[in-house]
């Protein structure tokens, strides 16, 4: 059957499930014939994947479909479908409040969507499809990748959330807690190593509870049959929640050698009053006893995480809890946002709300306290080899940069510790042929910033090989 190619172009906003659910939905249409292109002016079919975690996000999901408005006026062929966590909160409505969009799917339709697209290119649409129904194995349709050519690749381990945290949208959106089978996920990591993937990402909500509830492998275990596949160099995961991180966990972490020195470990307050109130089942002593086992099995593991603040009723004093915490624990880097209301959490009805300028008060001098802490551990980087993945060139723009003959390229990786490098590749280095994405290599570090570190490579050798890279790289 030949089939005629169409214009696909997909708008992702949110977290990195979502990236992986793009790469999802753009796998099973370009088996319809839907080439992706890499704006919306062109395209037959526009699918914006969406997020609702905070409120800004679902602004921004709003202010952009105000944007494909325009463009259906004018290109009114065009198929726009909206799918992911605003489209399973909002769905009819959505419809009624934007009457241009086609299709309406959610957290859990992307394996029907060939078929709700062709109902569409037949006519008889407006299709809405919400439901959340664990009917089907869906936890397995994600085993389509588009031909590779990224270092990096995502692979989803488990998906929804059971825990209920009082402010979070996401068990609605993404519905219960389920994992996939441990050999479906080795398979689609053995697939994306034979596409030439380095590194892979195990995404879901709450990966230290994966298998439990269906009595499959622990997340340890897990852990170590990945670390087994050959060619694959390193792994991560996100995100991890305080009270699952048990010691098998943590242990992981001494022996594993792929498994990368960081972590995501979501704390969200300082104050015990404010973690009961968000349903954190978790006080800051534990948070701080799992900071040192970790630390302790490895020490220089990297620590970042995810604060609110103005959380209804948080105080004066429970905010410098937190701020407390903070420069006790020194995370290499912090997500910090205001307190907002999410349909359906429960702190929607929380008393003592705290204004936008409070909020907006706290998250500054927070964000201004932990730039000087990331700067610091950043600096003290300054002199060291690092053993970086070299991910590609970088996208940083060269135009600011002095005028020569020969502009030096300008490369970029990651530590273990997820610390963007950026480094050059003078055109008179004898080594230059052997820089490429995908191997390891050692940078002395010269310069610190901020969001990154400058480096140089300490050598290069030109019949590089990454088996040889990997075994120095071990923890
Ligand atoms: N308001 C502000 N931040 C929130 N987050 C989740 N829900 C809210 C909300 N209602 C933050 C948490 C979470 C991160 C992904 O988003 O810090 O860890
Ligand atoms: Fe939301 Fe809490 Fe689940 Fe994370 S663990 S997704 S914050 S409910």
């Amino acid at each position: 059957m030949t089939v005629t190619s169409k214009a696909l172009y997909i708008h992702t906003i949110g977290c990195q499930m979502n990236v992986y659910d793009s790469e999802q939905i753009a796998a099973r249409l370009s088996a319809m014939g839907y080439e992706q292109v890499s704006g919306p002016d062109t395209a037959d079919l526009i699918i914006l994947n969406t997020c609702t975690i905070r409120a800004k996000a679902e602004q921004k999901v709003y202010s952009f479909l105000g944007r494909l408005a325009r463009l259906k006026a004018v290109r009114s062929d065009m198929i726009i479908g909206v799918g992911g966590c605003v489209a399973q909160q909002d769905g009819k409505k959505m419809l009624k409040r934007l009457p241009f969009v086609d299709i309406i799917f959610g957290t859990k339709a992307i394996d029907r969507l060939p078929a709700i697209i062709r109902t569409i290119e037949s006519k008889q649409g407006p299709v809405v499809d919400i439901d959340l129904e664990d009917t089907q194995p869906s936890a397995d349709f994600y085993e389509h990748h588009e031909q590779q050519t990224a270092v990096s690749g995502f692979v989803t381990v488990m998906r929804g959330c059971d825990n209920f945290c009082s402010y979070c949208v996401v068990p609605y959106v993404r519905g219960r807690e389920i994992s996939r089978e441990p050999q479906k996920i080795i398979k689609e990591i053995k697939h994306l190593v034979d596409t030439g993937v380095k590194e892979v990402t195990l995404l879901g909500q709450n990966v230290n509870s994966y298998g439990k509830k269906q009595g499959l492998c622990s997340f340890a275990d897990l852990l170590s049959r990945i670390n087994n596949i050959e060619g694959l160099l390193r792994i991560r995961f996100t995100t991890s929640h305080p009270k699952d991180l048990d010691s098998d966990l943590v242990q992981c972490f001494g022996h594993l050698e792929k498994l990368c020195r960081h972590i995501h470990l979501p704390v969200q307050s300082g104050s015990n009053a404010v973690l009961k109130k968000m349903n954190r089942k978790y006080t800051r002593e534990l948070y701080l006893d799992k900071v040192a086992k970790l630390r302790d099995t490895c020490p220089d593991i990297a620590l970042t995480s995810d604060i609110i603040v103005g959380f209804p009723g948080e105080t004066a004093a429970d905010y410098e809890k937190t701020l407390g915490l903070i420069s006790q624990v020194e995370f290499d880097g912090l997500f910090a946002f205001q307190y907002s209301d999410r349909p359906n959490a429960r702190s929607v009805e929380f008393p003592d709300k705290i204004s936008e300028v409070e909020k907006k008060d706290r998250l500054q001098r927070l964000l201004a306290m932990q730039e000087a802490i990331t700067k610091k551990k950043n600096q003290a980087l300054v002199g060291s080899v690092q053993t970086i993945l070299v991910d590609g060139l970088s996208k940083k723009e060269i135009a600011d940069r002095p005028q020569v003959e020969l502009l030096p390229e300008q490369w970029t990786g990651r530590t273990t510790t997820n610390k963007i490098v950026n480094f050059d590749c003078e055109h008179n280095c004898d080594g230059r042929a052997a820089i490429y994405p995908g191997r390891l290599l050692d940078v002395r570090i010269e310069k610190a910033y901020f969001h990154s570190l400058q480096g140089k490579p300490v050598t290069v050798e030109t019949t590089a090989g990454d088996a040889k890279g990997a075994n120095s790289y071990a923890a």
